[in-house]
């Protein structure tokens, strides 16, 4: 059975909107009609797994140095809103589990991105799953997803009834149809500003479900669905809304 996706999935949130990968983010792209959000999973230096995009805590935060380095209690110290803006300031990192609570609470679902600091791709697999294991049963609203193909193997094992999704870079590499038949995977997500159709059509003939990142321009948005595109990343759900796609 094909995963019953939206067309189009609030990237970290609504990054356009709120502070990326806060709990802010996800309300924010639940107030403004999205029905799935994207999160980056990290784990602490004690393993605690977190919402978070880079190795480094300089760009959203106001720590520096790789965020590997960190205790769960450093990070807590740390503030994640005011580079976007002030009226976010002292905002938290929230733990996996601070988003699936809220993800809960406003009804989405979820594609979890397994973003592991570098050497950490398997435990950081198989603490998400952990954590998850308890606080989530839905599968029909869960997407796994990982540019780490250590991380997907390490779901395969763990979590197999669980949708996987491969991330393909923009230059994707040669073997990428092995590797997805090898991790089991159902959907294959591509970068969307740099892929052409030959791809879409590569991966369609594959009978796998097709997610582009990240798309925040209508008429590249019209373009990729009119390729096959399933479902799009966007960070501004207002310019790439539902409603696009809406046949008149
Ligand atoms: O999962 C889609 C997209 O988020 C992948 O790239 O760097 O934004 O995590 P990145
Ligand atoms: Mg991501």
């Amino acid at each position: 059975m094909p995963l019953k996706l939206p067309n189009i999935i609030g990237h970290r949130g609504a990054a356009a909107y709120a502070p990326e990968n806060t709990l802010e983010s996800i309300q924010t792209a639940a107030d403004m009609g999205c029905k799935w959000v994207e999160l980056d999973v990290k784990l602490s230096k004690d393993s605690v797994p977190m919402i978070f995009h880079d190795d480094d805590l300089d760009r959203t935060t106001n720590g520096h140095g790789p965020f590997a380095d960190m205790k769960f209690e450093d990070l807590r110290d740390l503030e994640c809103g005011h580079w976007f803006s002030e009226s976010f300031s002292g905002i938290k990192i929230p733990t996996l589990e601070e988003a699936i609570e809220i993800i809960l609470q406003r009804d989405l679902g979820v594609n979890l991105e397994i973003k592991p600091c570098p050497g950490r791709e398997v435990e950081t697999a198989e603490a998400m799953l952990d954590v998850l294991s308890q606080i989530w049963d839905d599968r029909d609203r869960l997407l796994i997803s990982s540019f780490s193909h250590v991380s997907l193997e390490t779901s395969l094992d763990m979590a197999n009834d669980w949708y996987r999704g491969l991330l393909l870079e923009s230059e994707p590499m040669e073997n990428w149809k092995e590797l997805a038949d090898y991790l089991e995977v159902s959907t294959v997500n591509i970068d969307g500003r740099t892929a052409n159709r030959e791809l879409v059509e590569e991966i369609m003939d594959t009978e796998r479900q097709i997610l582009a990142y990240t798309i925040n321009d209508q008429q590249l948005a019209r373009t990729l669905r009119q390729w096959g595109v399933d479902a799009l990343f966007t960070d501004d759900p207002d310019t790439v809304s539902e409603d696009l796609f809406k046949v008149h």
